[in-house]
């Protein structure tokens, strides 16, 4: 049994939030900015009517085992607020988010386990979550790996442990790099079914594998074809979390998604065009 804090109870919240309830094995506390009045998650293998209480504010909150932290990147500095209460020497802090820059994001106070995740998921107008498939989640191979893949045991929700993160990080980039099309013509992940659009994505996407190279990820050259393929034969109507946030009227995490791109091809003196332009143009 672990105590275990989920702060930022949005999609992804609600989805590790969901399946560390059914192992029946923890404490569970959600921690929000604006009160739960009920969580439901609808996932692939049943409805998941969450019980745990909720914290809104970090100053009622007491040090936990676990904090995963599940806000976007672009909340980073909120997230902060909760770990100075949630965490004593012992709190292991895994963070779920998109992007390579986990670490970075959350240094030089707090050392976290950088948690890749691979589950469709939307929230409802209602507040209800829509889990489109089950979770995959990718961490290091280290004891902290080890002990967060321990922690959902019992649940449906696979983890795996990668001795080549750094290749894993960028393999995801790739695939979100080329969800901001879907963001940009506010449209779902069908709109990459179109021709012109899908030469656009490979573009987009060829630019992140030549700078994940540069940072160390051994990435092979069909990846762009085979993200390609996967959107196209995934459900159109799927609403990646950027293009969520712009339709919501929310901040986007373009920089953890495109910027990082364009930042990290800067430093190797690589040329990435097409992902400055779709940051200029989201930005704007
Ligand atoms: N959704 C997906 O399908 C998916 C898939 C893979 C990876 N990801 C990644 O997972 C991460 C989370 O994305 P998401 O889709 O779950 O985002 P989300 O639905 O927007 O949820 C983020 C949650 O964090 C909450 N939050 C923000 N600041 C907070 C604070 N200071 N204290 C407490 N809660 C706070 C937000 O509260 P409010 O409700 O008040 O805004 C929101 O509920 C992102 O990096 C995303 O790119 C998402």
């Amino acid at each position: 049994m672990a105590r275990v804090a989920v702060v930022g109870v949005g999609a992804i919240g609600s989805v590790l939030a969901g399946q560390l309830e059914t192992t029946g094995a923890h404490e569970l506390v959600l921690c929000t900015r604006r009160p739960l009045s009920q969580l439901t998650i609808e996932t692939p293998d049943g409805v998941i009517r969450m019980k745990a209480p909720n914290l809104t504010d970090p100053a009622e909150a007491t040090p936990f085992d676990w904090v995963m932290v599940a806000t976007k990147v672009y909340d980073c500095a909120g997230a902060k607020l909760w770990l100075n209460q949630l965490c004593d020497a012992k709190t292991q802090i895994a963070v779920v988010q998109n992007g390579v820059e986990h670490r970075e994001n959350f240094a030089p106070e707090w050392d976290v386990l950088p948690v890749i995740v691979d589950v469709p998921t939307e929230r409802r107008d209602d507040g209800s979550i829509l889990q489109r498939s089950r979770a995959i989640m990718r961490v290091e191979t280290t004891s902290a790996g080890w002990a967060f893949a321990e922690l959902f045991a019992g649940s449906e929700a696979r983890v795996e442990l990668i001795k080549d993160f750094v290749t894993a990080a960028w393999s995801k980039l790739c695939v979100n790099s080329a969800g901001v099309i879907s963001a940009l013509t506010s449209k779902p992940a069908g709109v990459l079914r179109d021709e012109a659009l899908g030469e656009l994505a490979l573009g987009i996407i060829a630019e992140c594998v030549a700078v994940g190279r540069a940072e160390g990820a051994k990435l092979d050259d069909a990846i762009g074809e085979r993200i390609l393929a996967s959107i196209r034969s995934g459900p159109p109507e799927a609403i990646n979390s950027l293009t969520a946030d712009r339709l919501a009227g929310r901040p986007m995490e373009v920089d953890a998604r495109n910027g990082v791109i364009v930042r990290r091809g800067e430093k190797h003196g690589i040329p990435t065009p097409l992902n400055r332009m779709a940051v200029a143009l989201l930005r704007a």
